[in-house]
Order: structure tokens, then sequence, then C-alpha cells
């Protein structure tokens, strides 16, 4: 990864991701309709931590989903890098989704005939940097999430933590401005958990990346900034997380 200048969070508050008013419905105009987003409004700076809990069903992932542009919005705008992404072609946001997003998925929708070092370097390929230090990049990353010992072992061939981590070590390779993660601990055991977690921070501090973790772990959601609070496809409320009160951030 590459690393970045550490700044005072305070010294510059940049906006990476602004949502206004945004609305979707799945199987719009059908009986079976769904308005499982209702009008969210969101503001994220720049080196935000931030986690969303609400129950099952509320709309945590599909709000993930329109953030990370998997899937098309009803209506509302959002801005992500000072971009308003409503303006860029399929083939611009496929780019700037990849330079951009990192994404974390419920399940970690590994390529399953290539080796651990290779997911994790795909993103790095993708994005034209050469082959022997995207490889090599990769496998400081593995290294560093433990799993030095299995750079070339297929997913099959791993555990579900393992593949977690694989997942992590790929949404994280590529350095990009926002990481989106739907329960990337979900799996875990509570040690490893806790691994993926400190280095979620340590990036967050030093690389002052933008995390936004979909979490029902209550300790997962006060290791962020704040928590959203989502009910119905609404935010219902904010909370600050204890990590910010008591520590402060740099
Ligand atoms: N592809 C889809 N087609 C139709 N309805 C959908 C689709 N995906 C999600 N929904 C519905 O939209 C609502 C929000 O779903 P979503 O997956 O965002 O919930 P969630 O908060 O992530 O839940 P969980 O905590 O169980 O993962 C739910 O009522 C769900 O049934
Ligand atoms: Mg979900």
């Amino acid at each position: 990864m590459k690393e970045r200048k550490v700044t005072q969070k305070s010294i510059s508050q940049k906006l990476i991701l602004k949502i206004s008013q945004l609305h979707k419905r799945y199987n719009e105009g059908k009986s079976n309709e769904v308005h499982a987003l209702q009008g969210i409004d969101l503001a994220v700076n720049q080196g935000d931590m931030m986690a969303i809990m609400g129950s099952s069903g509320c709309g945590k992932t599909t709000l993930l989903n329109m953030i990370g542009h998997l899937d098309r919005r009803s209506s509302g705008e959002i801005v992500i890098n000072d971009v308003v992404t409503s303006t860029l072609s399929d083939a611009q946001m496929t780019a700037f989704r990849r330079d951009n997003i990192g994404f974390i998925f419920q399940l970690f929708n590994l390529f399953p005939f290539l080796t651990a070092v290779e997911n994790v370097e795909t993103p790095l390929l993708l994005s034209g940097v050469n082959s022997g230090l995207a490889r090599e990049q990769a496998k400081m990353l593995l290294r560093e999430l433990g799993m030095g010992d299995r750079l070339y072992h297929l997913p099959t061939d791993l555990s579900g933590g393992q593949q977690q981590r694989v997942a992590v070590a790929r949404a994280l390779i590529n350095d990009p401005a926002i990481i989106l993660g739907d329960e990337p601990t979900g799996d875990l055991d509570s040690k490893t958990s806790a691994d993926v977690m400190n280095l979620f921070r340590r990036i967050n501090r030093i690389n002052r990346q933008t995390l936004i973790l979909v979490t029902h772990n209550r300790w997962i959601a006060e290791q962020c900034d704040y928590i959203v609070h989502m009910t119905d496809g609404k935010i219902s409320r904010i909370e600050q997380g204890p990590s910010n009160a008591v520590e402060g951030k740099q």
C-alpha cells in the first residue's frame, strides 16, 4: 500500500461522500415493489470510519451497493470525491469504482481458480501496475494479515477466516479512497476479527482511507468514529462512537 502523509483530521475536512435524497425501489412499479431506501441523506468526510447498524432487511446492504454503484438507484444524488456519479458513463464508472472504492462482501466473492496472492493482485493488474510489483505488494499485504504461509492456496483450500483475510487484502491493495465492508468480520473468530479491525484502524489513521462497515456486532461498531442506525430504509439516528470520544483521532 502507498503511504500517505499523516495529516491532522481537524485541519482538512474534505467531504469524500455526499448522498442526497437517495431512494431505491426493487421491482419498481410491480405489485412486489420494495421501497428499500427511503430518502437517505448522508455526508462522510475523508478519513471517517463509520459503522452502519440496523435490523435485518432495513436496507444496509442496499445502501452499500448504491455507494459502491453495484446497482442502480431509483432517485437521488451521490457525490464521491467531488464527482457527481450520475454524470459518468458505464465505462467511466467501472474505472472510477476500481480506482476509488474497495469492497469486502458478505460472501467473499473470491475468484475460485486463482490463488490467494493472485486474487489480491488482480485489482492492481487491472489498474495497469506491472506484474512483478503487483505480486510483491500482494505478498506484503497478505503477510501483514498473517497469510504468509498461504499465498499459493486456492480459496477452496482455505478456511472461512482465511478467505476473509484474502478478501480484505484484495479490497485494500488498490489503496482506494473508500472501503466498503458488508459484515467484513462476520465469519471470523474473535481474535482474527480483532486483527482485521486493528488493520482497518491503522490504515484509517495512517492513510486516511474512509471506511464504511455494515455490522450487527456492537463491538465492531464501537471501534468506529460514529454509528449510523437505519430503520426501514431510513437513517433513524447517528451515534458518536466511543473510540472517537475517548481517544480523538489523528
Ligand atoms: N434484489 C432484490 N430484489 C427485491 N428486494 C430486495 C432485493 N434485495 C434486497 N431486497 C429487499 O430490500 C430490503 C433491504 O434489503 P437489504 O439486503 O439491504 O437489507 P440488510 O439491512 O442488508 O439486511 P441483512 O442485515 O439481513 O443483511 C429487504 O426488504 C429486502 O428483502
Ligand atoms: Mg445485508
